[in-house]
């Protein structure tokens, strides 16, 4: 990779997957026309389209593809399409076996809410001044990835956690704690879970050894998921196990206004990652052409400042997007009268483009 050659694979899914992958693709385009980058983008197939491509949701050509990849970009998998599928052919568990197969360990879900759209969410607006918290979600562990089985009347899934995993995702938040405000809240059910007080032990004697200017406190997931909704600007970053993250993030979505608003990074000790909104395929809507982009278009400023260094590219693409909203430029899940995902995906390159005029880049 020279300084200014990125090699990404691009994983557009199913559902809206291709309809926001596409929005990337156009900031990325003009990232490359107006900033001298050059993206070698190399689409490979995962989820349903690759189950009906090949029978397999994450072929090995996609796997050796992402290998010699700076990053992975990705729309979303899944759709009733496949529902009747075994667990081995259901397009998450191509998602599933890319975090697992690249070590994505830590799930980065930053919940930030934006004085323009305080309006379109379903919390009081008073509630929402200030709003920054980052979600820390343990991504290949837990009940996901523990032995399961089934016979006609019977199942399981084993929840499992070993102290190192929990070691290497607290150490992640405690760096992220340390360039915010020095508070992690552990979100765990540790009145109940032996695994969630495995966590506690384990967290508290990270922070404590290793990270002694950061305060980590407790807090039960029921609690958690009514204090996300009363008090969310008292949370600075919030780390939590696979499942409860998976749960907790959609409902903080509620505080930005959208499932569409929210990007997320999946990172592993090398910092390689792969990108993606926190939403899913959204069947519902797929095919209409008015699925919310910001989720994708905010994942690709993510990707620019964890995995290929361009902290003033991130910087810029986001300062399109907000630019946007102050403008009042949004989808159809926010607000009735809005915009398709072209015309919004136009809008924000339209900004990126001038931003390119602005004196750092002349
Ligand atoms: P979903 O996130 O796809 O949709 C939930 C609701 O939010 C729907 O009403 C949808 O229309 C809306 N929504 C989501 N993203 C939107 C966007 N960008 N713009 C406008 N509206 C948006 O969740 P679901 O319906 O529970 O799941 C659908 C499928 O997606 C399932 O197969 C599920 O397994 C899969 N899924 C995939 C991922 C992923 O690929 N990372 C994440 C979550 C769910
Ligand atoms: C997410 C999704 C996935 C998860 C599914 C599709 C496997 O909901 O990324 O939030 O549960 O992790
Ligand atoms: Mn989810």
């Amino acid at each position: 990779m020279t300084e200014t050659t990125f090699k990404i694979v691009g994983l557009p899914g199913d559902g809206i997957g291709p309809e926001v992958y596409a929005s990337a693709c156009c900031a990325l385009d003009v990232l490359a026309e107006t900033r001298g980058l050059v993206f070698e983008l190399d689409e490979q197939l995962i989820g349903g389209a690759a189950v009906d491509a090949t029978d397999d949701p994450l072929p090995q050509a996609t796997i050796d593809a992402c290998r010699g990849a700076d990053a992975v970009l990705l729309g979303a998998v899944g759709g009733p399409k496949w529902d009747g599928r075994t667990a081995e052919q259901r397009p998450e568990k191509g998602l599933l076996r890319i975090r697992a197969e690249f070590n994505l360990f830590c799930n980065l879900r930053p919940i930030v809410t934006h004085p323009a759209l305080h309006a379109f969410s379903p919390i009081r607006a008073e509630r929402l001044r200030d709003v920054d918290l980052m979600i820390v979600r343990e991504l290949t562990g837990g009940s996901y990835f523990g032995k399961k089985w089934r016979d006609a009347d019977q199942a399981e899934d084993v929840c499992r956690y070993t102290a190192p995993e929990i070691e290497r995702v607290t150490r992640a938040a405690g760096r992220i704690a340390l360039a915010r405000k020095r508070r992690i809240t552990l979100v765990d059910k540790a009145n109940v879970l032996e695994t969630s007080r495995l966590w506690r032990e384990v967290a508290h004697r990270v922070i404590g050894e290793e990270f002694p200017g950061v305060a980590i406190e407790n807090m039960y997931v029921d609690a958690a998921s009514m204090h996300l909704l009363t008090r969310p600007a008292d949370f600075d970053v919030l780390l939590t196990e696979n499942l409860f993250g998976d749960i907790l993030s959609d409902e903080a979505s509620m505080l930005c206004g959208s499932m569409g608003l929210l990007p997320s990074a999946s990172l592993n000790e090398d910092r390689f990652g792969l990108y993606e909104p926190v939403h899913g395929s959204a069947p519902d809507i797929a095919g209409k052409g008015i699925a919310n982009p910001y989720a994708m278009l905010l994942s690709v400023a993510m990707m620019l400042r964890h995995s290929l260094d361009r902290p003033d590219e991130a910087d810029s693409l986001e300062r399109s997007i907000h630019a946007c909203w102050t403008d009042g430029l949004l989808t159809r899940d926010l607000r009735p009268d809005g915009m398709g995902t072209a015309d919004v995906t136009e809008a924000v390159c339209e900004r990126l483009r001038a931003e390119a005029a602005l004196p750092a880049y002349t």
